[in-house]
């Protein structure tokens, strides 16, 4: 009977070294502590065994249950311990290694040359007004002078809805937003996102940029307009622009004038963005209408004004050398990282 107990913890002792799984050590526990198990079946048996030896039978069996108990308990340790540190193993992570390099966002290039010429207008006393782009036929075009059967509104030209608002096509629409708001003296400039029903190509776009410019005040004239833009572009291109000014219609202007600078892509040579003229159509300006005065209920005895239009588009592209100004729009970030 001693020879049979021992016999079981040496079986049990060369089966457990192999198993690795929590379950197969469970099945094990069964096979020799369970109610059918080796051990289990010794002890039923013990009232077969002699009086004299059944005390000491009893007492190895109850050792060898304890220690097979023990072994358990060690050998399940072991496996969870095992399966934490394959877990740690497979699940490992370097902290110290390089990460990829995460792209970073920049300010689209328009938006840094708005941010710089508000600056060097607000250097200059000029306050920066806002307005919608959905806009209304009157700010738009009425209270501009622009009459109901002018080539601007043509459909072609504009973006209707359909109650009759109108995508502005122009940033002198907060002309008399501004008027309505302030009183002369004042200098203000409007900066946004402009729209016109285009054919798009390497110079225009549907959806374009300008900064509108106003100055109003006694004895306001066309010399105080010429220096002020030619202070600005110098501002700028950090250096003196060549420019030319023609004679220009604006309905909300008289004179009108259409300030042109020498091409900086190609120095007046010629190429796709100056249309091969070497000269750039930058900023249509003139004398603030007096009608348009009127609709901001300005006094137009008293008081006169310059405004001008700057297309942000053509000054960035000429600042930046882009030739095209589909890139603005596209979103690749290939052109807008270079900016950042
Ligand atoms: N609003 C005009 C346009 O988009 C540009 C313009 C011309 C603005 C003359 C002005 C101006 O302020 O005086 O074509």
């Amino acid at each position: 009977m001693k020879d049979k107990l021992d016999d079981i913890l040496k079986d049990f002792q060369n089966r457990v070294v192999s198993i690795s799984s929590i379950q197969k050590l469970e099945d094990l526990k069964v096979e020799f502590l369970g109610k059918k198990g080796a051990l289990t079946s010794v002890l039923k048996n013990l009232k077969n065994v002699a009086p004299e030896e059944r005390g000491i039978v009893g007492k190895l069996a109850n050792q060898i249950k304890v220690s097979i108990n023990g072994e358990i308990v060690a050998k399940r340790a072991e496996i969870e311990n095992n399966l934490v540190n394959e877990k740690i193993a497979s699940e490992w992570l370097d902290v110290t290694l390089n990460s990829s390099k995460s792209q970073l966002g920049g300010i689209h290039p328009i938006s840094k040359i708005q941010y710089e010429i508000e600056d060097i207008f607000m250097s200059l006393g000029f306050s920066v007004l806002d307005g919608p782009h959905i806009e209304t036929d009157y700010y738009n075009f009425e209270a501009l002078n622009i009459p109901a059967d002018h080539p601007a509104r043509d459909m072609q030209d504009t973006f209707y809805f359909d109650n009759g608002a109108i995508l502005r096509t122009h940033t002198s629409a907060i002309q008399v937003r501004g008027m309505e708001k302030i009183k002369p003296p004042f200098k203000v400039i409007g900066p946004g996102r402009v729209f016109r029903v285009e054919r798009t190509d390497a110079s225009h776009e549907a959806a374009f940029h300008q900064l509108e410019g106003m100055v109003v005040g006694e004895g306001i004239n066309v010399a105080n307009l010429i220096s002020t833009m030619k202070t600005l572009l110098r501002e700028i291109f950090k250096k003196d622009v060549e420019v030319r000014l023609r004679p220009g219609f604006f309905p909300f202007v008289e004179p009108g004038f259409e300030l042109d600078i020498s091409c900086l892509i190609c120095n007046g040579k010629g190429c796709s963005v100056c249309k091969q003229s070497g000269w750039v159509e930058l900023m249509p300006c003139g004398m603030v209408h007096p009608n348009v005065l009127k609709h901001g209920g300005i006094d137009t005895e008293k008081y006169s004004g310059f405004a001008f239009g700057l297309g942000m588009d053509r000054l960035v592209m000429m600042r930046y050398k882009i030739e095209d100004i589909r890139h603005f729009h596209s979103g690749d970030l290939r052109f807008s990282g270079q900016f950042v």
